[in-house]
């Protein structure tokens, strides 16, 4: 028979981790940013003009539309294989998990607290004019300016101080460590 020999060391070997994201955890990366531009957009245009509630109405589709895309990701980053982590003191990759962990978090949060926010103002979610999400809480003012707080005064400002964390984090690995760690989500 030609069947390779059975060789003992073959059961203790692990297999390699790629040193690369897969294809689907990239495309999700870089998909929640353009869909944060986008919202972030649709807000500042709803501020700086008077075309009533259309910037505002895509703003909330568009933040809707983020919180499925995350549900996706999550998904697809358990499925993913993990790369080899990055070569640094311990404190980094702390520091690191945590952001990352920590930006999962906050791109739920800011959706889902505008959902709220909504819902609570006794109004419903036009998607795109395809289709309504009608509310399906009981009005409640006090609720709704929780919410609305907590969209506009908490999470917001977090993750946009993670968000530079995290930038400055890969500007750091790439631009001065010179590990090329932008290969690895590109
Ligand atoms: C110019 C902007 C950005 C750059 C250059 C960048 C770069 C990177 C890099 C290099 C990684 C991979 C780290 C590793 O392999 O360990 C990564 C992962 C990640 N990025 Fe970004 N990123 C950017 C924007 C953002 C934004 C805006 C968010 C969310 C608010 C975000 C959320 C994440 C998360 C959650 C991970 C972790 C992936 C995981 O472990 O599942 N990134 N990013
Ligand atoms: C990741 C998703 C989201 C992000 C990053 C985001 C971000 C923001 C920001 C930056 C503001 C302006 C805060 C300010 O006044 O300076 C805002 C306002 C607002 N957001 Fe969102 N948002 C998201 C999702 C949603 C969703 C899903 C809804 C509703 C379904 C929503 C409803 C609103 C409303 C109604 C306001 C106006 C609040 C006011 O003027 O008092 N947002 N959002």
């Amino acid at each position: 028979m030609s069947m390779a020999p059975n060789n003992t060391r073959s059961n203790t070997v692990t297999a390699v981790k790629p040193n690369k994201w897969s294809s689907a955890v990239k495309i999700f990366h870089w998909g929640s940013v353009l869909l944060l531009i986008v919202v972030w957009g649709m807000i500042t245009l709803h501020k700086g003009s008077s075309a009533g509630d259309t910037y505002l109405d895509l703003h909330r589709a568009f933040g809707v539309s983020l919180l499925f895309w995350m549900i996706a990701r999550v998904i697809s980053r358990i499925v993913s294989p993990t790369p080899a982590s990055v070569p640094m003191p311990k404190w980094q990759t702390a520091v690191s998990h945590l952001t990352h962990l920590l930006l999962y978090v906050l791109l739920f949060a800011m959706p889902l607290s505008g959902i709220l926010m909504t819902w609570y103002g006794g109004r419903s979610i036009d998607m795109f004019g395809l289709f309504q999400l009608p509310s399906i809480l009981a009005t409640d003012r006090g609720q709704a300016r929780f919410f609305n707080n907590l969209h506009t005064d908490v999470i917001w400002p977090t993750l946009l101080v993670f968000t530079a964390l995290h930038i400055l984090g890969a500007l750091q690995h790439q631009f001065i460590k010179k590990d090329n760690i932008m290969s690895r989500i590109k």
